[in-house]
């Protein structure tokens, strides 16, 4: 076996993942842990200045409910989620962020995070939730704050986390290797957060050579939390629920700017514009169809319809946007070049602050906003419960919001006992966004230090067999490199090892002919599905032959292991949903409609971690007490 030294760690709440939900829990679990003499230890796979999907920047906050200055209610922003996704929403989940993440966007600016200011006072809004910010350092001014509550001692920087180490049904820690040097990590914890974010290229990119790896989700972002919390015996909830965002084409460049800040059109090849032309095909979807704003899902679905016709190019109506703003200025000639030159540039900054290859892109497609329309296109699906999508694991909701149902004790606690969770991990809370995810991450970190003061359980004590097997298994791919890569010339081809970028290849191909991917037009159907679940059976049976050739590859390999989960239980999850809800995100062919008789409910799923049998469960949305 590969020689790696074995670090082992005792905390008592680990944070697992250092990006937004995890930088708000260790601020606010640093506080309360200070008080009760507790340790709280982070550990992230890069270093979380520039970690998980917001390192490149933002140039928007998406959830500031604006309660101090009277400008909306909880109830509002419940209803506003509620309808986005088609009805299927956690309300006391939503609630509980929804009344703290003004607090969570006020420390942000405290911190040093440039919001845009209105001339006569307040925050310059994008739409009616979304603050604009200067928010290119958005991420290490958030990372900052959690570096100096937590103290640089008790972060671990460049530590993939491959899994949870169990003591019978008890999560009680989390292995996994550094990506930098030969050591194997333990980390044993009386309580656990898992912020492990979402995750992407589960299905074939729209690019799969030249760009590959550009997506509009970080690559970064793999599936960990899914796995995390799967193999912890987790229920998990709207598996189903994948996100695909219509965005600036090839480059994944924003729209909210666009369509909000600037109301520009998008429109077909033809000039028509979908979201008039199309408005009858709403009167389908009701009563989702009826509300304002339009579902983002309806409104993809609109767009495709155009392009299934063959009214392709989709283009955002850049030159005309920015045209009729600069108009209103057109009797005043210095004030209109003015205005034409501050417009301009907060089109190229929308970029520069947060998806930066856009503005290469225009920059090297000889692309003037103000003169020239772009493309917009619907992505491949993405899992991402923080934003449009809903998935994530089904967590405990607070006290004073939850009814029974929904309620065992501690806001964010999954079904597994000490086991917690935020951000892109918990679903049925869509819409939290950066500021939100951070808003979840301090109520769960809050939450796990009052249940090691209440409950105070015991540190545990893992068997040494048991961390010499999960060190057998985590570091095998880089003995099954070594023991047969010399048995080929080329060593990507080899009969006795699977390299994890092959690997990938095979899941995504997969997801994306049998899942609904953009090859298939988003659309499967039980039959697809099931032969779906039997090639990822197959795969799953070839997982323990991936090849890795170094640490980096090694991280590779449990990557797409974790992406493989996430890909289970979106299909299993998607096959149980006999209907379709979300046309625009997926089509089930088989059952082209809304059902709200019979599927106006939560699915779940619970895998056995032991034997990785599922179990699928239907729960019902129910209202907050
Ligand atoms: P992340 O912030 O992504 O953090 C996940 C962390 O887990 C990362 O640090 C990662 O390194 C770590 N990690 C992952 N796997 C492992 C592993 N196996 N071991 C150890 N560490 C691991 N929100 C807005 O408010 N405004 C916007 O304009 C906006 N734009 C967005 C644009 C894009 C392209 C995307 C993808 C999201 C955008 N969001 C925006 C949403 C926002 O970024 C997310 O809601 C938020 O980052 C979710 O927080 P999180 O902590 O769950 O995940
Ligand atoms: S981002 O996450 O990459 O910033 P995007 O720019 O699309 O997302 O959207 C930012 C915000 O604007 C989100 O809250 C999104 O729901 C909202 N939004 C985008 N387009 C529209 C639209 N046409 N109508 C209403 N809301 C929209």
């Amino acid at each position: 076996m590969a020689n790696f030294e074995t670090v082992t760690i005792e905390t008592d709440l680990l944070i697992l993942g250092g990006g937004m939900a995890s930088c708000g829990a260790a601020v606010e679990a640093a506080h309360w842990a200070k008080k009760n003499g507790l340790k709280v230890t982070l550990v992230d796979k890069a270093a979380i200045d520039r970690s998980g999907a917001v390192a490149m920047g933002l140039s928007a906050i998406n959830q500031y409910v604006g309660l101090k200055e009277g400008d909306n209610t909880v109830e509002d922003y419940v209803n506003y989620v509620k309808q986005d996704l088609m009805g299927v929403a956690r309300d006391d989940l939503v609630a509980n962020i929804a009344r703290h993440v003004d607090s969570s966007v006020h420390l942000f600016e405290k911190w040093g995070l440039p919001i845009w200011k209105a001339e006569g006072g307040g925050y310059v809004h994008e739409g009616r939730w979304q603050l604009m910010i200067n928010g290119e350092s958005y991420k290490v001014i958030v990372a900052e704050a959690a570096k100096n509550h937590l103290g640089v001692d008790n972060i671990y920087e460049r530590v993939f986390i491959v899994g949870p180490v169990m003591n019978g049904d008890e999560c009680v820690g989390a292995y996994g290797f550094s990506v930098r040097e030969n050591k194997f990590y333990v980390f044993k914890a009386r309580a656990i957060m898992c912020a492990l974010g979402g995750a992407v290229h589960v299905f074939k990119p729209r690019s799969t050579g030249e760009g590959l790896g550009r997506a509009w989700y970080p690559p970064w972002n793999s599936g960990s939390s899914a796995y995390f919390t799967l193999k912890a015996g987790a229920e998990m909830t709207c598996q189903e629920v994948r996100f695909i965002p219509v965005r600036f084409k090839d480059a994944y460049g924003p729209v909210g700017a666009w369509f909000l800040l600037f109301k520009s059109r998008a429109t077909n090849a033809f000039g028509g514009e979908y979201m008039v032309e199309r408005r009858p095909e709403l009167e389908n979807w009701l009563p989702y169809g009826k509300v304002k704003p339009i579902p983002a899902n309806l409104r993809n679905y609109l767009g495709m319809l155009d392009v299934m016709d063959g009214k392709g190019p989709i283009y955002m109506r850049t030159d005309e946007a920015i045209q009729k703003i600069a108009d209103e200025f057109k009797d005043d000639p210095k004030a209109y070049k003015k205005k034409m030159k501050e417009l301009e540039s907060e089109a190229w900054e929308d970029f520069l602050d947060m998806t930066i290859s856009q503005a290469i892109l225009w920059a090297a497609s000889d692309v003037h906003p103000e003169e020239k329309s772009s493309e917009i296109a619907a992505a491949e699906p993405y899992f991402i419960g923080s934003h449009s999508g809903a998935s994530g694991a089904w967590v405990s909701g607070p006290e004073d919001l939850a009814p029974a149902d929904y309620f065992w004790g501690y806001e964010n606690m999954c079904t597994t006992k000490g086991l917690f969770a935020a951000g892109d991990a918990t679903g049925a809370s869509s819409h939290k966004f950066s500021s939100g995810s951070h808003a979840e991450g301090r109520i769960a970190g809050k939450a796990a230090i009052r249940y090691l003061v209440n409950e105070n359980p015991p540190m545990p004590t893992i068997d040494d067999a048991k961390i010499e097997a999960l060190k057998a298994a985590t570091l095998k791919p880089l003995d099954v490199y070594a023991e047969h890569k010399d048995f080929t010339s080329q060593v990507d081809v080899n009969p006795n090892y699977i390299l994890p970028k092959m690997y990938m290849f095979r899941l995504q191909k997969m997801m994306d002919e049998y899942a609904g991917g953009v090859g298939a037009q988003f659309t499967t159907s039980k039959f697809m599905c099931e032969r779906g679940l039997e090639l990822l059976g197959i795969l799953k049976e070839d997982a323990v032959h991936l090849g890795a050739a170094d640490l980096h590859e090694l991280m590779r390999c449990w990557e797409n292991v974790h992406r493989t989960y996430q890909a289970e239980a979106h299909v299993r999850t998607i096959l149980f949903r006999e209907e379709t809800r979300w046309p625009g995100y997926y089509f089930r062919a088989d059952f082209p409609k809304l059902d709200n008789d019979n599927w106006l409910c939560f699915v779940n799923c619970v895998m056995d971690p032991e034997t990785e049998e599922w179990e699928m469960l239907k729960r019902p949305l129910l209202p907050m007490s």
